[in-house]
């Protein structure tokens, strides 16, 4: 289908690139010149066009403003060693994004308005991709209904949009969380593994509670008995302990993190024992108080790599080993902007060149 699309272009009269401050840029708050968009209705996609990023008109009886139909994804551009756009693993989110979809009963976006569409975008934007270490264009695709109908069943409309922000930093930090082992974030059976808006908006109020008591975020448990660690707020998350890294399998309740999966890939092939396996919330705390605890990250594509200083379980709060000296998640965000500038080997083939 590549050939066959006709993206229709309508560039800004003036770029507002000038009135951006590049070397203070908080994450998500300025948007670059340009978005993509594209309408489904009567069971196609159609007026696929890149115009001025502007806000769009709704009707108040917008389906997706009413029933949550609406999902998203996250993924980041850089400027490699010579200078050109490249993009972190497109394929990845294209692929879940349409897991997502399925998920929220919606229609599943073309290959080509989704990668095609993107690399246009960004080509487009280019001056706006940062190329300085921990800054790149954050991308976010995103989906919702758009029937003007307030009865209960999916939508026959859609819009497809994407956008893109230069970003910094999401914690300029290392992190303290504590275990939730009240809310819950998803339960099996329901949305958590898609990126689906409405488990951010169901995790909003815990993370609030957590935010009071000086937390950052929350790092979930299962629903059923709280046993067993899920993901982070905006991140999965992965410990060391006794030399092995060690993560939460990404099932129905977990965000299937393609920053997970990177991390994970370069630990295999560094000849490290991964296990991908449940973690219970008491194994951690031993593994802290018996010192076998050597890290502790969240990973996540806007998050990148972060650093968890402390961990609170109930009452009690663990400090966690300074996070300058851990091994292994400082070598592997070393690994993976190096992949992305490419300064080093790419052997999973995950840049992709706009
Ligand atoms: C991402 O890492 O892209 C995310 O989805 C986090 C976002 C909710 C800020």
């Amino acid at each position: 289908m590549l050939e066959t699309l006709n993206i229709d272009v309508q560039k800004v009269a003036k770029s507002k690139i000038s009135s951006v401050d590049f070397s203070d840029l908080p994450f998500g708050k300025v948007f670059s010149d340009h978005m993509l968009v594209a309408e489904y209705s009567d069971g196609e996609w159609k007026n696929v066009s890149i115009k001025p990023y502007a806000p769009i008109e709704f009707t108040p009886a917008m389906a997706s403003l009413h029933y949550g139909q609406a999902i998203f994804e996250g993924l980041k551009a850089f400027k490699n060693e010579q200078g050109e756009a490249v993009i972190f693993r497109p394929e990845a989110n294209f692929e879940r994004f349409n897991l997502s979809a399925e998920r929220m009963c919606m229609p599943t976006v073309p290959e080509d308005i989704f990668m095609k569409g993107m690399s246009q975008l960004i080509d487009i934007d280019n001056e706006w991709v940062p190329n300085k270490p921990d800054h790149a264009l954050y991308i976010r695709p995103f989906m919702f209904s758009t029937d003007e109908f307030i009865g209960v069943r999916p939508s026959a409309k859609y819009m497809f949009i994407i956008f893109t922000c230069p970003v910094g930093a999401y914690y300029s930090k290392p992190v303290k969380v504590k275990f939730e082992t009240t809310y819950s974030r998803s339960c099996p059976g329901g949305i958590g593994f898609a990126k689906a808006a409405a488990n951010y908006g169901g995790a909003m109020y815990p993370t609030m509670l957590a935010q009071k008591e000086g937390f950052d975020q929350v790092i979930w448990t299962d629903s059923s008995k709280h046993e067993f660690i899920e993901e982070s707020g905006v991140m999965n998350v992965m410990f060391v302990i006794d030399g092995k890294l060690i993560t939460p399998p990404a099932k129905d309740t977990i965000l299937k993190g393609i920053t997970r999966d990177s991390v994970l890939t370069v630990a295999r092939d560094w000849g490290m024992a991964v296990e991908e396996r449940p973690v219970s919330v008491s194994e951690v705390v031993t593994a802290i108080e018996e010192g076998r605890l050597t890290e502790a990250f969240g990973v996540g594509t806007a998050a990148t790599i972060s650093q968890i200083a402390q961990i609170t379980n109930g009452t009690k709060d663990y400090i966690l080993p300074d996070p300058a000296n851990r091994e292994f998640s400082n070598k592997v965000h070393k690994e993976l902007d190096a992949i992305k500038k490419g300064t080093v080997a790419d052997p999973h083939g995950w840049i992709y060149k706009v």
